[in-house]
């Protein structure tokens, strides 16, 4: 019989692969989905319309958690829902710790009364290492949460622990480092260079790119690998936390400068200082600006990812490079908008 999994957050970036990942292992996936009030039924990816059975619900209502599991009783339970984008975390902070926080709560309890023998996944976050200490930040890094998502985040991956330790639940936490891809939101700092860069290519915009800290430095993969470890997560004898990333960390700066590079296009930095620096093409024109809107409250400096026990435990590694990353966005973003 075919293994049944629930995916929350089926419509996002990770959703979406996690879901093509698990139909082609012959899984019967159930996409928990939220109703809008603009694009009925649901945004979930077309192609993935007919081969998913939709569950209209929502993380933070535990009613329709509840219902979701006794009608299904899962094998494995992925929840990737969450108010996911940092800077929108410190406008809408409530927002953000109920899904990211009392949503997981919701379905923790919901596994412990109804679906004892559900295994669970929780997308948790680079983010929680915040103000890093280790240069490399791997399962026993010191926490330091610097937004209200990382805080939530950071509280969701300690409720996880506690059900694994309190009801013998096999609950389990992915601590994933930024992965990116033709799927990732474009409010997120890389789809929104590349998409940029793509209508800049096309002669479809001559305004420069706005963007908030140049200087932040990022552990950027492909998605599609990273939903791979999840997956292999769940395949363990017991369960276990596991980093998830390359281990390789550039800036943003670098990312535009690899993003223009994709199409030829040669970046010369300038400016007063290194937060006001903006830059030009080769032939002049300015390309970028540097917008204090996009700058955030609090800023997480550096991540960049140590993977040891995924590449030992888990066997798993990561095969695409930045370079190749960027380039496959910008091909991507280029011919959507063609
Ligand atoms: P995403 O593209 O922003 O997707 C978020 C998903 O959550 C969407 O499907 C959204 O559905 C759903 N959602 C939001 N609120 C919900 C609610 N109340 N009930 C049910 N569903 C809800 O995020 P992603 O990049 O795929 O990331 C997946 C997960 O991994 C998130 O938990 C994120 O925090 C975490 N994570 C991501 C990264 C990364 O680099 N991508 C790294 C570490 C951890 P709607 O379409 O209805 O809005
Ligand atoms: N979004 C955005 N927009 N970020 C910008 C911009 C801009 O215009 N300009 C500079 N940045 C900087 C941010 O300040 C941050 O330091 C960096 O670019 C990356 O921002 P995002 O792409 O928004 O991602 P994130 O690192 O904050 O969060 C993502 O990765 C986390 C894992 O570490 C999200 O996917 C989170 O959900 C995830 O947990």
């Amino acid at each position: 019989m075919s293994k049944t999994a629930v995916i929350t957050g089926i419509t996002g970036q990770d959703g979406s692969h996690l879901a093509d990942l698990l139909l082609e292992k012959g899984y019967t996936v159930i996409g928990l989905t939220r109703r809008t009030s603009t694009e009925p039924p649901s945004r979930m990816r077309k192609h993935l319309w007919d081969k998913v059975i939709q569950f209209s619900g929502d993380v933070t209502d535990s009613y329709s958690v509840e219902s979701l599991l006794k009608q299904y009783q899962p094998d494995e339970f992925y929840n990737l829902a969450a108010q996911s984008h940092v800077g929108t975390s410190w406008k809408q902070p409530e927002e953000t710790t109920k899904v990211d926080y009392l949503g997981v709560l919701n379905i923790l309890k919901g596994i412990q009364l109804i679906s004892p023998h559900t295994k669970f996944y929780q997308a948790s976050t680079s983010e929680m290492f915040g103000k890093v200490k280790d240069e490399y930040q791997s399962e026993t890094s010191r926490f330091y949460p610097r937004s209200p998502y990382a805080v939530a985040k950071l509280a969701a991956y300690w409720l996880t622990v506690n059900y694994r330790e309190s009801y013998d639940i096999f609950a389990c936490s992915g601590i994933l480092f930024n992965h990116e891809g033709p799927r990732r939101g474009r409010d997120f700092v890389t789809r929104k260079i590349t998409d940029h860069v793509a209508k800049y290519k096309l002669g479809l915009t001559k305004d420069p790119l706005q963007l908030g800290n140049l200087n932040s430095m990022r552990d950027w993969g492909y998605a599609p690998e990273f939903v791979e470890a999840m997956w292999r997560i769940l395949q363990q004898d017991t369960p276990q936390d596991f980093v998830i990333g390359t281990g390789e960390s550039h800036s943003v700066r670098d990312f535009v400068e690899a993003a223009y590079k994709a199409i030829d296009v040669d970046v010369e930095w300038s400016g007063e200082n290194e937060t006001e620096k903006g830059a030009r093409s080769d032939n002049g024109e300015i390309i970028v600006e540097v917008n204090k809107d996009f700058f955030r409250p609090a800023e997480v400096e550096l991540l960049r990812a140590d993977a040891s026990k995924a590449k030992e435990v888990l066997g798993w590694e990561p095969t695409v490079t930045f370079s190749r990353l960027v380039e496959i966005m910008v091909e991507n973003d280029i011919e959507e908008l063609s």
